[in-house]
């Protein structure tokens, strides 16, 4: 069964994120006449070589350290070599590495070409293909170099998660346990209720957790495209997670939002938002789900990542605190109101 949800786009058709099996096919379906140059990266190509066969290529790296400007120069050089202009259309195939650069590529290339995006990874197909933002890092800071620019469509085949490595997989829920505090009790309870390799095994199950979080994300792009409110609410646990990132090589990107949504739950607890049942909650899922909790770093340390963070707003932050399983709230706080939450929570310091 296929699921198309639409995500709307301001003065255009909205982007279609289709959630079935057959991407290879479905991807010669959707692509307009005009020449099509692919992005991926050399692992999607090793497995999924057949899904894009007579397509012109670019590899990109992998990892955080391949999203940067220096690679979309490179693929810009590639695309001039390659002779593309601006009728081309380009589709990145791959995680959420990819589809960042591939959706900056083509939103900047020759002014920007129309583009797609088949989502590899569990990260990519619950969260990262999905609502438009774009973008690279720079000197380690995540997504400093970025547009908001919809693709056309996303194609989320869940076939294609088979070949992913059990920690990719366990990342790409941490996205979708977060979609599911942020806006949707049932589909946190749903992840609750499997046993994590059992889900993971169970294509038809992974597919319908991404359509729940697509569908939370959806809801949420609709009414705020560029970030101006509401969206801020799909940034849970990251203003801490992009602290982990920026402070360790160690985590991924799923990883390091599950560490800062446990943070967060305890801020929360701390300004009375959420209850210490609901924080527990929430932990005890990341924990079962097998992802980590705690980064090791110093609280002061991730602090002054933060405060370079570029959610930062003169001296306050925007940060979205929990109050319970499928609901949280946008408050905008000083930072040295933040740092102060976040030292008196920090395990050494707190009760657990
Ligand atoms: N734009 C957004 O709205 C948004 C939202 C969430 C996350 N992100 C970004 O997404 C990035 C993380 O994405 P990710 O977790 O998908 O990581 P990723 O792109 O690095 O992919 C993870 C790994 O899996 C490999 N891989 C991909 N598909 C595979 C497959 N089907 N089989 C086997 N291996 C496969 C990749 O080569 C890579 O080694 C971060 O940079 C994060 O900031 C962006
Ligand atoms: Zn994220």
């Amino acid at each position: 069964m296929e699921r198309i949800i639409g995500v709307p786009r301001a003065g255009r058709t909205p982007s279609q994120v289709i959630i079935g099996n057959g991407a290879a096919s479905r991807l010669r379906e959707l692509l307009p006449a005009a020449r099509t140059i692919v992005i991926t990266d050399p692992n999607v190509e090793r497995h999924w070589h057949a899904l894009t066969e007579g397509f012109e290529r670019i590899v990109i790296g992998t990892g955080e350290s391949s999203k940067t400007l220096a690679t979309v120069e490179e693929v810009y050089r590639r695309l001039i070599a390659l002779d593309a202009d601006r009728t081309c259309c380009i589709v990145g195939v791959g995680g959420g590495i990819v589809t960042d650069v591939a959706g900056f590529v083509a939103s900047t290339f020759m002014r920007g070409v129309r583009f797609g995006f088949v989502a590899t990874t569990l990260l990519a197909q619950v969260d990262a293909s999905v609502g438009g933002k774009n973008g690279v890092n720079v000197d380690g800071f995540k997504n400093m170099a970025g547009v908001f620019n919809q693709p056309d469509f996303v194609l989320c085949d869940s076939s294609m998660l088979a070949t992913l490595p059990g920690r990719e997989l366990r990342a790409g829920l941490s996205e979708a346990i977060k979609s599911g505090i942020i806006a949707d009790a049932e589909l946190f309870e749903r992840i609750e209720a499997q046993r994590p390799e059992e889900l993971f095994s169970d294509l038809g199950a992974l597919a319908g957790i991404v359509a729940s979080a697509v569908g939370v994300k959806s809801r949420i792009v609709e009414a705020d495209e560029r970030e101006a409110g509401e969206r801020r609410l799909l940034n849970l646990g990251h203003t801490f997670a992009h602290a982990v990132e920026k402070c360790t090589g160690r985590f991924l990107h799923g990883e390091a939002v599950a560490i800062g949504m446990d943070i967060i739950s305890r801020i929360a607890v701390a300004t009375g938002d959420m209850s210490r049942g609901s924080c527990e909650r929430i932990r005890s899922l990341l924990l079962r789900v097998g992802l980590p909790v705690e980064s090791g770093v110093e609280m002061s340390r991730l602090l002054r990542a933060v405060r370079q963070d570029k959610k930062r707003s003169s001296e306050s932050i925007y940060v979205t605190l929990p109050c319970e399983v499928g609901r949280c709230r946008i408050a905008k706080m000083p930072l040295t109101e933040l740092e102060r939450l976040a030292l008196a929570v920090e395990p050494d310091s707190a009760e657990r």
